[in-house]
């Protein structure tokens, strides 16, 4: 690809490939890593997702070829600005109370990714690299001159209305509501922001990187397959011009300016890189004679804690999908769950809430919290007549995780009054006297 500033990006197709990209001919070298002096007098600098001795198989890393080394900043300074994104959770006791949250208003002034970014709820320290957070968004600006890097783990962009250009050091990726994007820990990037303003969610994983679960039985095809990832080739700025970094490290937000734009990246290889991925191509599982199965069958990414099948973070989403079951209760069932549960709803209606739980909203049912249908859902699921019926226009999706979410003060302070009435007045069980 000779022109770097191509209309429509270009993606490379796959999970987790080792990719070779050159904006450039000629930038990539051949055959070694760092060779004595790359072509153009560009820097080569290796961007780590996995420690070095990471299993083969889990090992991560890209080498990056780049107009300027990164290490070549002033020091950083506090940032005030994004007064809501990861101000941090304080050490008040927590009540085991379900909450639920309406969507984030649009900001009335111009606003930015990063100063539209608000933390709703996090568990686990950064420092610690286990744990999620889960943020939302609404901006109205594009991001000008400045770009953002979280040191505290990878980013999954959930679009829920308006896309995003996401122009990072490794490639550009177009995002729309029913696709998500990942970026790495520590890529920088800057969202634009093609239809005026955008809304959705963002989690945030300082755990083990996001992959794809084991499939069991399912086999060897199944829920997200690899080849629907999109990986975009090298893309850069050639920018001399005044730029903000505002990175996120350990919680806090920090700033220094650089006289060029760090998305100079002109050639790159490896493993670890950005991607798209279009939720439409999830290929979903499902019962076809009796029972609600276990939500882990729409598992599409999952980060691993320690302890065998006890996901740090399992990212799973309820797409459109025809229910068959007989003799069933279809929509999920009542439970208490030892882990716990943070939903988004990026389009329509979800199975268990008549009502309440709108495009944009967040629930939280945190470990043993009793939850399960509304009165209305359970009401209409108990009496339908069973016949084949597609789920449609649909979209929600979970970040479920081992470790109880703290909601942020912010978040404590705007969830809906009273969400417990979903489940009240359900009629008692009449025994035979
Ligand atoms: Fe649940």
């Amino acid at each position: 690809m000779t022109d770097h500033h191509p209309r429509t990006p270009a993606y490379i197709p796959g999970f987790g490939n080792h990719v070779s990209t050159e904006a450039v001919p000629g930038a990539l070298p051949i055959g070694r890593n760092s060779p004595q002096r790359p072509a153009f007098g560009l820097y080569t600098e290796q961007l780590s997702g996995t420690a070095f001795t990471a299993p083969r198989h889990e090992n991560r890393r890209s080498w990056l070829y780049r107009m300027r080394p990164t290490a070549e900043h002033p020091a950083y300074q506090r940032y005030d600005g994004a007064k809501l994104l990861a101000p941090g959770t304080d050490d008040t006791p927590l009540a085991p109370n379900r909450l639920r949250w309406d969507p984030l208003a649009m900001p009335a002034t111009p606003t930015d990714l990063i100063d539209g970014m608000v933390t709703m709820m996090a568990n686990r320290d950064p420092a610690e690299l286990e744990g999620v957070a889960l943020h939302v968004y609404a901006a109205n600006r594009d991001m000008d001159a400045r770009v953002f890097m979280d040191a505290d783990g990878e980013l999954l962009f959930i679009p829920q209305a308006g896309r995003l250009e996401l122009l990072t050091e490794l490639g550009r990726i177009e995002v729309a509501p029913g696709q998500i994007a990942l970026i790495p820990r520590g890529v920088r990037f800057k969202a634009m922001l093609p239809d005026g303003t955008a809304s959705g969610y963002v989690a945030e994983n300082h755990g083990v990187l996001f992959r794809l679960p084991d499939l069991g039985p399912i086999g060897a095809n199944g829920l997200a397959n690899p080849r629907d990832f999109e990986t975009p080739v090298a893309w850069y700025e050639d920018k001399d011009e005044e730029t903000q970094v505002v990175q996120k490290f350990l919680g806090s937000l920090w700033t220094t300016t650089l006289d060029h734009s760090p998305l100079d990246v002109v050639a790159w290889h490896g493993n670890l890189a950005p991607w798209r991925y279009d939720l439409s191509r999830f290929n979903t599982i499902n019962t076809v004679s009796f029972d609600h199965p276990d939500p882990s069958i729409f598992t599409l990414l999952t980060s691993p804690s320690d302890v065998p099948g006890r996901a740090n973070a399992d990212f799973v989403i309820f797409p459109p999908r025809w229910m068959v079951a007989e003799d069933t209760f279809r929509p999920p069932w009542f439970h208490r769950n030892v882990m716990s549960e943070a939903m988004g709803l990026i389009t329509g209606a979800y199975d268990a809430k008549a009502e309440g739980f709108r495009p944009g909203g967040i629930s939280l049912h945190n470990l043993m919290a009793g939850h399960g249908p509304d009165v209305a859902s359970w009401q209409g699921a108990s009496n339908a007549e069973l016949k084949p019926h597609k789920i449609d226009g649909t979209m929600a999706f979970m970040l479920e995780s081992c470790w109880p979410y703290r909601p942020t003060l912010y978040a404590l302070e705007h969830s809906q009054l009273d969400y417990d009435a979903v489940w009240a007045d359900f009629p008692k069980a009449a025994l035979p006297r």
